[in-house]
């Protein structure tokens, strides 16, 4: 599924942008006192050396609604002023309500919309293109687009080959409608894809549900698979989005992609000839955050000075489903 705006008035640009992390670092050092592994093999294998874990009355409720209050004083916005909150999550405080509503009480908001979106770790990018589609058609004029996730939850703490790779954490933008054209070299969304495969269900999942063993579940993994998925996947998508847009990879000034593996990451900028210094990473200190990596990495960038106004992202990710996506847009 594509959204490209050639034509049209109004488009989406990201007005703000914030994030926050739970208190506690574990260290791959840590990490190895819980299960038998080492920083040697954590770092060697994925580039993680350190990620927060949510401590008591940390959810994904709080660190979603923190990240939240951030990117709206980024942007200079108030919570009168939001339609639309999506939150990306695969880890909500409950099954039910959508945690996006909690957030949307905390923050006293009472008109427009509020749901949650899962797409697991493609989840922010999902939202985006969601909130997106939502201001081009005239539905919503300021939405709140939130990545939160606790994993530390759903994790199998006796099983070395995952509960290695994750952290908690949340990030969020403000997304206003603004008039104008929809062109390359305006600021805002100019395009997004989403696309998804079902027949890879069973590579990444949970092995609980309330429809099922009305259970929470633990997250389970093939890694391999999903790593050899992963390279092919995002590279093609990530071609698809520049080459749409009249684009090289050249041209883009940074990419912000979810952090799940730096070879992965190192792997997909040698196959589409990326110099690496051009890529945010900050999963050696977040670990693989799912739905919440993009929106981190980027407030990292932002905040640290590398992303201007009026820079070239692009993000993507992959994840559970299999589920993947890009986003273009000029910050
Ligand atoms: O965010 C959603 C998308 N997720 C991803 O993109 C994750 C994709 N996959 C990966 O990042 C990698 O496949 C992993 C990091 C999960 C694993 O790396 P790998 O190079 O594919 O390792 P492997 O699974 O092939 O395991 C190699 C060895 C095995 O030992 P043997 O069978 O060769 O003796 C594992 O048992 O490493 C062993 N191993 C570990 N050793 C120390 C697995 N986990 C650990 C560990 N510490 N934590």
């Amino acid at each position: 599924m594509t959204q490209t705006g050639l034509a049209g008035t109004c488009r989406a640009v990201i007005a703000g942008v914030g994030s926050a992390l739970p208190q506690r670092i574990m260290t791959n050092a840590d990490m190895s006192k819980v299960v038998d592994t080492s920083d040697e093999w954590i770092v060697e294998r994925t580039g993680i050396r350190a990620r927060h874990i949510a401590g008591e009355g940390e959810t994904t409720r709080t660190l979603g609604l923190a990240a939240a209050r951030k990117a709206l004083e980024d942007a200079g916005r108030v919570p009168a002023d939001v339609d639309l909150i999506i939150l990306a999550t695969s880890t909500p405080d409950q099954t039910f309500p959508a945690t996006a509503t909690m957030i949307q009480a905390d923050l006293g908001i009472t008109r427009g919309a509020a749901f949650d979106v899962q797409a697991v770790c493609s989840g922010f990018v999902y939202a985006l293109a969601t909130a997106n589609a939502m201001i081009r058609c005239g539905q919503a004029q300021c939405a709140l687009v939130i990545g939160s996730e606790t994993f530390s939850r759903i994790l199998d703490w006796t099983d070395r080959t995952t509960c290695v790779l994750f952290g908690d954490g949340a990030g969020a933008v403000v997304l206003t409608a603004e008039a104008g054209s929809r062109g390359i070299a305006d600021r805002g969304i100019f395009s997004t894809r989403i696309r998804s495969d079902g027949r890879y269900a069973n590579k990444l999942y949970v092995d609980g549900g309330p429809s099922t063993t009305g259970t929470v579940g633990h997250l389970r993994m093939e890694g391999r698979e999903v790593f050899k998925h992963a390279v092919v996947n995002i590279a093609s998508v990530m071609e698809e989005t520049i080459a749409e847009a009249g684009l090289t990879p050249g041209d883009i000034d940074w990419f912000v992609p979810h952090q799940a593996n730096r070879r992965i990451l190192e792997g997909t900028a040698r196959k589409l000839g990326i110099s690496e210094d051009r890529i945010v990473m900050t999963l050696d200190r977040h670990g693989n955050t799912s739905a919440a990596s993009i929106p981190l990495a980027l407030d990292v960038a932002v905040k640290d000075g590398r992303i201007k106004r009026g820079d070239l992202v692009l993000m993507e990710a992959m994840g559970g489903g299999f589920t993947w996506g890009a986003v273009l847009a000029r910050y």
